[in-house]
C-alpha cells in the first residue's frame, strides 16, 4: 500500500474519479465530504468519513487518527451565480474552509497539498491561450474565494515546509469510461451535460447564450477537458510532490477549444437525436473564447492525456446520463446503478462504441443486443413499464 492521503470533497464529480484512480494506484485513501452535492455511492474505494470542513474539532480528529501524507482539496461550492446571490456562504465555504484545512495541515505536520483551482480566478480574458501568468482578475464572488484560497495556501507555504500543486481547471466535462461515475446534478449548466440531457428528452430544449461573438460560427469557444484526464494530472501532481517537486500553479486543459455549435453538432450526430436549440442574447460576463495553455502541466509533470478527443468526451457524457435516465426510471435514488449490477456499465458499453452485449441475467434478452440507437426507442418510448419489471428482477436478488 502507498501513502495514506486525504481527499476532501472525494463524494463528488471530480474527487470521485480522483479517488477512484488513486486506488487503482494503490494509494490508501480517506475522503471526507458532507454530501451535500456528492453522494457516498461515488466513493469507490477507500474510507468515507461524512464531515463538514467547517466542523474543525472534527477534522482535527480526522487527522490526529491518520497520518495523512497529502491532502487533495476539491471540496466547495461552485456554482456562479449562486456566489452572486450568497457570496458569505462562498467565502466560507471556499476560503475559510481552506483555512480550516491548512491550520490542519500545521499542526498535524502534513506538508504536500494539491488544491482544485478554476479558469474563474483569470475573470474576463483578453487573449488567448490563457497562460498561468495571465494576470487575475475573476468577476465573481466564486472566482474571488477560490483566488484567496490559493493565496492562503501560497502565503502559508512560503511560511512553512508546505508545497503545493494548484491545478485551475479549465470546462471539466465527461464522465468515467465504465459507466460507473459522473456528474450527479440533475441541473447541471454545463453546455455538454445540458447538451445530452436534451438528446436524452430530460429537457424541452437547449439554449444557445449569444450568436454574435467575434468567433468563426458567432458562439462561444471553450476548452473542454476530459474528467479522467483532470483526475490523472492529480495523480501526476501527488507524484511530483512526493518526489520534492517544487510548488507550481499549472492549467489544466487541452488548449484547444470548441464552440458552443460545434458542442451541440456532435452530441446531435452522437445521439442521433436532433433537439430543438434557442438561440438567445448573450449573458452577461461571458467571454467570447477562453482557451488554456497546456504546456506547462505536460512539462512539469509529464502528463499525457489520453481523452484529448471532443467526440470521447461527448461519448461517455451521453453513456452517464443515459445511465442516469435508467436509474431514475428504475427508481433508484444513487447516482447509477450499482457498480454490482451490469446494466449501466453495459449501457455505456453500447454508447461509447464497443457495441458489447449488454450483459446480465438479471437483464431480459431484448436488452442484450443494444445500440445506443436501439436502446433510446425503448428508453423514451414505452418502456418505463418494462424498466420497473426489471428492477423487481434486480432486487429480488
Ligand atoms: N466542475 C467543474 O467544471 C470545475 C471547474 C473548475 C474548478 N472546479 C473545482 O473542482 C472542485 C470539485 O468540483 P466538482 O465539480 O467535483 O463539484 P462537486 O459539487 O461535485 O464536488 C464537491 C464535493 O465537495 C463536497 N463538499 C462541499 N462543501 C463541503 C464541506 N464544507 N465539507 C465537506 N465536503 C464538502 C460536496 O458534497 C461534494 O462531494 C471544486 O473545488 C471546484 O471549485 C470544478
Amino acid at each position: 500500500m502507498k501513502n495514506k492521503v486525504l481527499v476532501t470533497g472525494g463524494a463528488g464529480y471530480i474527487g470521485s474519479h480522483v479517488v477512484r484512480q488513486l486506488g487503482e494506484m494503490n494509494y490508501d485513501v480517506v475522503v471526507y465530504d458532507n454530501c451535500s452535492t456528492g453522494s457516498p455511492t461515488s466513493v469507490l474505494h477507500g474510507e468515507l468519513i461524512i464531515g463538514d470542513l467547517a466542523d474543525t474539532e472534527h477534522l482535527y480528529q480526522v487527522f490526529a487518527k491518520h497520518q495523512f501524507s497529502a491532502v487533495l482539496h476539491f471540496a466547495a461550492s461552485l456554482s456562479v451565480p449562486e456566489s452572486v446571490a450568497r457570496p458569505l456562504d462562498y467565502y466560507a465555504n471556499n476560503t475559510r474552509n481552506t483555512l480550516n484545512l491548512l491550520r490542519c495541515c500545521s499542526v498535524m505536520n502534513v506538508n504536500q497539498i494539491i488544491f482544485s483551482s478554476t479558469a474563474a480566478v483569470y475573470g474576463e480574458v483578453g487573449e488567448n491561450p490563457v497562460t498561468e501568468s495571465t494576470l487575475t482578475s475573476p468577476i465573481n464572488p466564486y472566482g474571488r474565494s477560490k483566488l484567496m484560497s490559493e493565496w492562503l495556501i501560497q502565503d502559508y507555504a512560503a511560511a512553512s515546509s508546505l508545497r503545493y500543486v494548484i491545478l485551475r481547471y479549465f470546462n471539466v466535462a465527461g464522465a468515467e469510461p465504465g459507466g460507473r461515475l459522473g456528474q450527479i446534478s440533475l441541473n447541471a449548466t454545463h453546455l455538454i451535460a445540458a447538451a445530452c440531457n436534451a438528446a436524452l428528452k430530460r429537457k424541452s430544449a437547449m439554449q444557445i447564450y449569444g450568436t454574435d461573438f467575434p468567433t468563426p460560427d458567432g458562439t462561444g469557444i471553450r476548452d473542454y477537458i476530459h474528467v479522467e484526464d483532470l483526475a490523472t494530472a492529480h495523480l501526476d501532481a501527488l507524484r511530483y510532490l512526493e518526489e520534492n517537486g517544487e510548488s507550481q500553479i499549472l492549467n489544466c486543459g487541452y488548449g484547444q477549444g470548441y464552440s458552443v455549435r460545434q458542442v451541440i453538432e456532435r452530441v446531435k450526430a452522437i445521439s442521433g437525436v436532433d433537439f430543438p436549440v434557442i438561440e438567445t442574447d448573450r449573458r452577461p460576463g461571458d467571454p467570447a473564447c477562453v482557451t488554456a495553455c497546456a504546456d506547462k502541466i505536460s512539462k512539469v509533470l509529464g502528463w499525457l492525456p489520453l481523452y484529448n478527443d471532443l467526440d470521447k468526451i461527448v461519448h461517455t457524457s451521453l453513456a452517464w446520463e443515459m445511465s442516469r435516465v435508467c436509474s431514475l426510471s428504475l427508481g433508484l435514488t444513487s447516482n447509477a446503478l450499482s457498480p454490482s449490477c451490469s446494466l449501466a456499465p453495459g449501457i455505456s458499453a453500447a454508447i461509447t462504441g464497443q457495441p458489447k452485449r449488454l450483459y446480465s441475467s438479471h437483464i431480459p434478452d431484448y436488452w442484450n443486443v443494444a445500440t445506443f440507437h436501439e436502446l433510446y426507442p425503448f428508453i423514451y418510448l414505452g418502456l418505463l413499464d418494462k424498466l420497473q419489471s426489471v428492477r423487481s428482477k434486480i432486487f429480488k436478488d
